[in-house]
């Protein structure tokens, strides 16, 4: 519900679309509600449907507008044009003091350029992440560098983000703040709820069985590349014979269609619906290996000290690369089978990985509350 406390001082709308915007975003959202500066309007443009609202029922937040855009195909230019339209009508009929947004993607972007044509001013949670290669990840690297042009407020998660920024420089009167990465408040908060409720039932996972853990969905995996993601897995579980895979499977058709094709019928891999954050984020402390082409995943797999064979060519999170929690193969399966064999089969290597989470570059679970903070003093 939107917070009506009559003497907040300021309309804050943030604009989420996706899965990783809701978790990450939640923090922010809790934290601003639980002080009286801010009314807080959480506004899904419905880029994604049941996968945001799966994530944000976790943290007990429900959209208070949906634009409803989402379609079984959607095209960039689809949803860059409908967000605009209708996050641009919504600020007109109620206009916010501030629009928030997160990270990367086109929900991120075109909220900002709607916000932007209205002289609203737009903070941008997760700022400065470069991989500087404009078609990876595409069109993510593209929404990021627009994103940031755009906004007044930019909440760097790391000390090499904000100099990521200050390279490419900022519009006069914005700022730049190292904030950390909400993504670690969140998964706190996920462990405090794993702590309680302990393992999920995932039907087809045997208890106690060492299992690999992946996810796959950028655009750059569609088609052939995901061919051959899905042949290493085979391969690795052809390797290390007591092994299993849990595959939560992201909602585009084009994906789970790859992968029922590709991996259905295995008994040794359990295809799955994604899972409640809190049952990912248990399978993530709990799986031996993790390979993902996410961005949240390396952050996350990095502060639990899990290794993540990054299915990607670049990644714009270099830190987790720096400390070896993260390690790039793209997708050349070849290339994953021997990154991925090597961590199963080098306790050495493995255990000096899982030490490296004492030193976990993305954040200390208080990203929110300095971003709360800043906006207290800045609106
Ligand atoms: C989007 C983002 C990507 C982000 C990812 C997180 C863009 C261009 N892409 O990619 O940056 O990493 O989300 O997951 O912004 N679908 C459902 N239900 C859902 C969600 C998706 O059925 O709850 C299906 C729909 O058929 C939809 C398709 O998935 O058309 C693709 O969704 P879309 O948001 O276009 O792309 P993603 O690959 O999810
Ligand atoms: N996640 C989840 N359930 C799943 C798979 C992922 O809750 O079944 C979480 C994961 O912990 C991370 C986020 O979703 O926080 C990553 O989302 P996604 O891979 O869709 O997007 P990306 O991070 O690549 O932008």
């Amino acid at each position: 519900m939107t917070s009506t406390d009559p003497s907040a001082r300021a309309v804050i709308d943030i604009v989420i679309g996706t899965r990783p915007e809701a978790i990450k975003m939640a923090p922010v959202i809790l934290e601003l509600r639980r002080r009286s500066d801010f009314t807080v309007r959480v506004v899904s443009t419905g880029q994604h449907t049941d996968m945001m609202r799966q994530a944000l029922g976790f943290f007990s937040i429900a959209p208070d507008v949906d634009l409803g855009i989402m379609k079984r195909v959607q095209s960039l230019d689809y949803i860059t044009s409908s967000v605009l339209t209708g996050a641009g009508e919504l600020f007109d009929a109620n206009p916010p003091n501030a629009v928030l947004v997160h990270g990367d993607t086109t929900t991120t972007f075109a909220a900002s350029l709607a916000a932007f044509h209205r002289h609203i001013p737009v903070g941008h949670v997760e700022a400065g992440l470069r991989s500087f290669d404009m078609r990876l990840p595409f069109p993510e690297e593209m929404n990021r560098v627009l994103t940031d042009r755009l906004a007044k407020w930019l909440f760097a998660p790391t000390d090499q983000a904000a100099s990521n920024i200050a390279r490419e420089g900022v519009m006069s009167g914005a700022g730049v703040y190292v904030t950390g990465n909400t993504v670690i408040d969140a998964l706190f908060a996920a462990l405090q709820t794993v702590k309680k409720r302990g393992a999920p039932d995932i039907p087809g996972l045997e208890g106690g069985s060492p299992f690999i853990l992946m996810t796959a969905h950028r655009r750059e995996s569609w088609g052939e590349p995901m061919n051959r993601i899905c042949r290493a897995l085979l391969e690795l579980l052809t390797r290390h014979e007591d092994y299993m895979a849990l595959v939560p499977m992201h909602k585009n058709p084009l994906v789970r269609d790859a992968m029922r094709a590709a991996l259905g019928g295995n008994k040794r891999i359990v295809l799955c619906e994604p899972l409640d954050y809190p049952d990912f984020v248990w399978a993530l402390g709990g799986c031996k290996i993790i390979l993902s082409d996410s961005g949240g995943v390396q952050e996350e797999a990095s502060a639990l000290g899990k290794p993540v064979v990054v299915l990607r060519d670049v990644t714009e999170r270099p830190e987790a690369v720096e400390r070896g929690t993260a390690i790039l193969a793209g997708s050349n399966d070849a290339r994953i089978v021997e990154t991925a064999d090597r961590l199963l089969s080098d306790e050495a290597e493995y255990s000096r990985i899982e030490r490296r989470k004492e030193d976990n570059p993305f954040g200390d679970g208080r990203a929110s509350i300095r971003i709360a903070d800043i906006l207290a003093s800045a609106i």
